[in-house]
């Protein structure tokens, strides 16, 4: 039965341009939401942006910008990204909508019986938009490892919320797996955090130090903790509290973040739904980090890589491929630009690209571009679905990938153009390649399945191309093979690729063998 399902992704500060890491949330969100629509489920799925906080503020100030015009032009740099990346979103929100302020005043409200005044000391992370325990900075020697920059010694009055209240309901949530925390480490990881309960969580900042954010409701004094803010905007993009429509998406299903908010997602936020008397979301999905050339990016190592320059040299296709297969859904992984060419080149190109080609020349060749009977896939299902069903995701793009090396080396075995040569005389040996053909088309529709939610465009063009049984000859190249030519210098190139050999629609004659040849063509 079709049902309504509802993934989310962390939304990212607008205080630069997306850069590599921030493709996992999107692209881990977007696979899981083509996976399940193609199980003919309804999938609502938000994106947006995180737009207030000092964070932002201060990023602003530096470069000498008005606030608003310098969030309008990040934001629009977040939107041009997700809809070049091919995410099939159905929401986008930003919290600087004011129905978005609106619903997160009405949220603090709810929230009332659980919010106190208090004065607050401790150290505060501008990069994280928290304080760290006394513990944690003393372990740190007073420098946050994500940021790298000396923890704040704050004293503020605020408004407090009681997370402490919710902690047994939300460890027990946690450990019966209502609100599942995937990957079973990071569960762990989580439940050792607050194993000494959840501590209350200032919400609140004086304006004099923080006034771009939802202003505190009857307090001008004060303006809200970016996170409750930013946290509400998975309620408040459904609708929240006005539409009633919301009721039909919320809990989420999954809820997609980056390791380093685990802690907020797994911690406030539940507090927060308990709070309002609202369901927990089923599963937060915690994926690793990206590291390039071995390093944390920073724009003082200087390896900050700009998903949009893969995009504009590879295509869209190539960038979800390295981060579907080559990145690890839940572990930490490394991007280097060597490594990504020679996945395009070698898997992309040789192993897919090269696939298709070489199906679709044999068919147009010795059938007349008429595939007949299209057999039926082979390849069992069962290992793939259960790694979708288990958000292992880089396992299954594996998996599909198995059938698509077991194809080209089927080919290889078999030899069609072997058969080709008897099959004009001899019936049986027709019928022979015609059953080759039949199969290895099979095949290539099944892995264009199974490829969907990874490469949405590549499988529509292979169904396209396969599907109806009669070739229908595609226009331009199935990954034409690429080429930095400073592929050596790490970790960006400065060149442009270079388009090696690209080769036309296929020649129905000469008849030519078809062996794992490096160009590709057609597709
Ligand atoms: N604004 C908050 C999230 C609020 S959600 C209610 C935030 N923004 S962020 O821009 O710092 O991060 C956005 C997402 O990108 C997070 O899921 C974060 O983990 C992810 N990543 C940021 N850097 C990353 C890598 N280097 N690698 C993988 N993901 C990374 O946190």
């Amino acid at each position: 039965m079709s049902k309504k399902l509802y993934i989310t992704t962390a939304i990212p500060y607008v205080n630069a341009k997306p850069h590599v890491g921030h493709v996992m949330d999107y692209l881990i969100a977007d696979i899981w939401a083509r996976y399940q629509k193609q199980m003919g489920h309804e999938v609502r799925f938000q994106v947006g942006t995180d737009e207030h906080g000092n964070k932002i503020a201060a990023k602003a100030r530096d470069v000498g910008q008005n606030l608003q015009v310098f969030v309008d032009e990040n934001y629009a740099e977040f939107k041009k990204f997700v809809d070049s990346m091919n995410i099939s979103y159905t929401d986008f929100i930003r919290t600087t909508d004011p129905k978005h302020q609106a619903a997160v005043q009405y949220i603090w409200q709810q929230l009332t019986p659980y919010i106190y005044k208090g004065t607050y000391e401790g150290w505060y992370c501008e990069g994280c938009e928290s304080f760290v325990t006394d513990k944690e900075a003393a372990a740190t020697n007073g420098v946050c490892p994500d940021h790298g920059k000396s923890y704040q010694r704050l004293s503020e009055e605020n408004y407090y919320f009681k997370a402490s209240e919710f902690s047994g309901k939300v460890r027990e949530a946690i450990e019966a797996h209502k609100l599942k925390i995937v990957p079973e480490f990071r569960q762990k990881e989580f439940l050792n955090l607050i194993k000494d309960g959840m501590p209350d969580v200032s919400i609140s900042r004086p304006k004099k130090s923080l006034s771009w954010g939802v202003p505190v409701p009857g307090d001008d004094t004060q303006v809200m903790y970016v996170w409750l803010d930013a946290l509400a905007n998975y309620i408040t993009v459904l609708g929240y509290p006005e539409d009633a429509a919301w009721k039909d998406y919320w809990p989420a299903d999954v809820q997609v973040v980056g390791k380093d908010i685990m802690r907020f997602h797994a911690g406030l936020w539940p507090a927060m739904l308990v709070g309002l008397g609202l369901p927990l979301p089923k599963v937060l999905l915690v994926h690793g980090h990206v590291t390039v050339g071995g390093a944390k990016m920073s724009k003082t190592m200087g390896n900050v890589v700009d998903p949009v320059e893969i995009i504009n040299k590879f295509g869209a296709e190539a960038l979800r491929y390295y981060f579907s297969r080559h990145v690890s859904t839940t572990e930490d992984s490394d991007f280097n630009w060597r490594k990504f060419e020679d996945a395009y080149n070698n898997e992309l190109a040789n192993d897919l690209g090269n696939l298709v080609s070489r199906t679709a020349n044999m068919v147009t060749r010795y059938q007349a571009g008429v595939v007949g009977e299209i057999q039926k896939a082979e390849h069992d299902m069962f290992a793939y679905n259960e790694a979708m069903r288990e958000l292992r995701f880089s396992d299954a793009i594996d998996d599909a990938w198995v059938l698509v090396q077991g194809a080209n080396q089927f080919i290889d075995r078999v030899k069609p153009w072997e058969i080709a040569k008897s099959a004009a005389d001899d019936p049986e040996e027709k019928e022979h390649l015609d059953e080759v053909l039949a199969h290895v088309v099979g095949s290539l529709l099944q892995a264009a399945s199974m490829l969907y939610p990874f490469l949405p465009a590549t499988s529509e063009k292979i169904t396209d191309m396969f599907g109806t049984g009669v070739i229908k000859p595609a226009e331009g190249v199935l990954f034409p093979k690429t080429k930095l030519e400073t592929a050596e210098a790490q970790p960006a190139p400065v060149a442009e690729p270079v388009v090696e050999a690209v080769a036309p629609a296929p020649e129905p004659e000469p008849v030519q063998p078809e062996p794992p040849v490096s160009d590709v063509a057609a597709g």
